[in-house]
């Protein structure tokens, strides 16, 4: 689908993924990048694996500073991905942008979710996966401009991932 997407459209198939606490809550505890378990996480970086472009919010960047890579599974050999930061204010730090371009991202900053897509969807990024805090996710819902969505709710013995289709095309 991901491929008949931007086949006929040039956009990316979008990918949403949010975590949940046992409480709701999707920021981590301070001090604490993620409050999900090993099995959780090691989806996430199956889902990262399959993106082109990893998009967030420069909310996310400026209280976690996050890694982005695949870590947990092996990655596929020489793959480069994009990683685009939604900030129109301009504040995420250059010392962040560089460090990421040093590890091989292609780092794209734009002020406007649908550039960004587009762009992505020139530059033959067929998968995005949005890891992005509350305030940029919950305008990408509202916006309507995405095609599914991994929900990953913590439980007490064992996370739930609930997924979500709304691709049509
Ligand atoms: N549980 C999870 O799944 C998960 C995933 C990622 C992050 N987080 C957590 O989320 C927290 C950060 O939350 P956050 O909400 O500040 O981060 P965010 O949603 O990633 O970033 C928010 C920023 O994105 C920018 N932005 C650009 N275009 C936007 C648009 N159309 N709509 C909304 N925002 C737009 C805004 O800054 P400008 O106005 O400057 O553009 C806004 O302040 C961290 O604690 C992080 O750990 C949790």
């Amino acid at each position: 689908m991901p491929f008949k997407k931007w086949i006929t459209t040039g956009l990316p198939w979008v990918t949403l993924k949010s975590a949940y606490s046992v409480d709701g809550n999707m920021i981590p505890p301070s001090g604490k990048k993620t409050f999900s378990s090993n099995e959780s996480l090691l989806f996430a970086h199956k889902l990262r694996k399959r993106a082109d472009a990893i998009l967030t919010g420069s909310g996310t960047i400026l209280k976690d500073f996050p890694e982005f890579t695949v870590r947990l599974v092996p990655d596929h050999i020489n793959k480069i991905r994009w990683l685009c930061i939604l900030d129109r204010r301009q504040r995420v730090p250059t010392e962040y942008i560089e460090q990421k371009k040093a590890q091989g991202f292609k780092v794209l900053l734009s002020k406007d979710y649908i550039d960004a897509l587009r762009y992505l969807g020139k530059q033959d990024c067929l998968e995005v996966l949005v890891e992005a805090g509350p305030t940029l996710l919950k305008w990408i819902l509202e916006s309507n401009i995405w095609d599914e969505h991994y929900i990953i709710k913590v439980k007490e013995n064992q996370d739930v991932i609930e997924h979500a289709l709304r691709y049509t095309l």
